[in-house]
């Protein structure tokens, strides 16, 4: 592996991985294999936009950043801003580069102005994390073929309204530990390709209907660990591939009756660690071949007569709740049931008529309840 550094310039490094590469340097082109490269340029200094710009990954034979050096001078001193660091990326910062994978992480970076990344020719996967960006300005992603956008671990209070429109090759958003309070109408709405949206680790207590609106594909929805007291009675709109949705370590209290209604596909729901007080028959719609549900940890006390009949579960986990009463047609008709978790809670017996109804193979773990169950 060569490493290469001109003498006259000053030190700048790119961590590289993947095979042969060609580098396209103020019509300096640098060629490397596998490993670490070093270039260097009177025009950038080390705490220069590059000592926050790790292209890593595989896939790209070429990166070019010749024009942008050669002719983006003053973009680049403005990136650099006066403090040495990386705190805004201007307009155009970024143009120009081949590359399908773009990094930046552990800048000061705050703020991206619209168009800063723009025409990154084949840029699949950008990962913006670990820095301080304290906003998603539109203009900033729409209309870029990103396949996986990472923009975990920031300040991130703020979305504006459209930022994804247009992202038709979007697969993957990731924008868990940052600061969102809120989240309106069409956050992420009318992308194609969608199918996993992380936005666990939030401050977010409110979810407007149609935040999630028409992604045909989305398949994962983590929203775990916010301060989620109420979401819409349709917040989820048209997900009807959507699989798995975790709204555990929230706040809910209780569920609108149609809150799962555009979707119909649920496989695995997560509703643990909130403070629902009471379910009723229906709030699960049409997802009858939901196979997974916790609701451990909640302050559920009841349970009525068909509140989890005619589902394919195969483990509902009840345990940690506040049940003292269970009717006798609670969880008939589970046909594919194989563990029913009732453990902590205040049953003081149960009906063997309930135990009627659950297949006789299940498994029923009822410790630390009044009744002491042999089974
Ligand atoms: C981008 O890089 C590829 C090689 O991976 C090259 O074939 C293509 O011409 C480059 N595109 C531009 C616009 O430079
Ligand atoms: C629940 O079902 C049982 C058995 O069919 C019935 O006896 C009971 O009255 C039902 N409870 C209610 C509230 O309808
Ligand atoms: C219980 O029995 C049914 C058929 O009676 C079977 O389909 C199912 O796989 C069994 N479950 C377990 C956990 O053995």
């Amino acid at each position: 592996m060569p490493l290469i550094s001109i003498s006259f310039f000053i030190c700048v490094s790119l961590s590289f991985s993947g095979a042969t590469t060609g580098l396209t340097f103020n019509n300096i082109k640098v060629i490397v294999s596998n490993g670490q490269l070093e270039v260097a340029s009177k025009r950038i200094s080390c705490n220069n936009l590059l000592e926050g710009l790790q292209i890593s990954e595989t896939d790209y034979d070429s990166i070019q950043i010749g024009e942008y050096i050669g002719t983006k001078q003053t973009d680049l001193d403005k990136i650099n801003g006066n403090s040495g660091t990386l705190s805004v990326l201007h307009k155009q910062s970024l143009t120009g580069l081949n590359l399908s994978s773009l990094r930046i992480s552990y800048t000061d970076l705050e703020q991206i102005e619209p168009e800063a990344i723009k025409d990154v020719i084949k840029l699949k996967k950008l990962a913006i994390e670990q820095n301080l960006l304290k906003e998603v300005k539109k203009g900033v992603f729409n209309g870029l073929p990103i396949l996986t956008l990472l923009l975990s671990s920031n300040e991130i209070q703020v979305v504006e309204p459209g930022s994804f429109e247009g992202m038709s090759e979007l697969i993957i958003i990731r924008l868990a530990y940052n600061k969102l309070t809120e989240l309106t109408k069409n956050f992420l709405s009318n992308l194609p390709k969608l199918q996993l949206v992380d936005l666990s680790w939030n401050n977010i207590d409110k979810i407007e209907n149609g935040a999630f609106e028409n992604l045909p594909d989305l398949k994962v929805l983590f929203l775990e660990r916010n301060w989620i007291k109420e979401v819409g009675d349709r917040f989820l709109g048209h997900l009807p591939n959507l699989r798995e949705l975790s709204l555990s370590f929230n706040k809910m209290q209780e569920f609108h009756s149609n809150f799962v209604t555009g979707t119909n596909n649920l496989r695995h729901l997560y509703i643990d660690n909130n403070e629902i007080t009471e379910v009723s028959p229906g709030f699960l719609g049409n997802n009858h071949n939901l196979e997974f549900l916790d609701m451990s940890f909640n302050n559920i006390k009841e349970i009525n007569n068909g509140t989890f009949s005619n589902f394919n579960i195969i483990e509902l986990d009840l345990s940690h709740n506040l049940i003292q009463h269970i009717e006798r047609r609670a969880f008939t008709n589970l046909p594919k049931l194989n563990m029913l978790i009732l453990s902590y809670n205040n049953v003081d017996k149960l009906d063997p008529a309930i135990l009627s109804e659950i297949p006789a193979n299940a498994t029923i773990n009822f410790r630390k309840n009044i009744d002491v169950l042999d089974r």
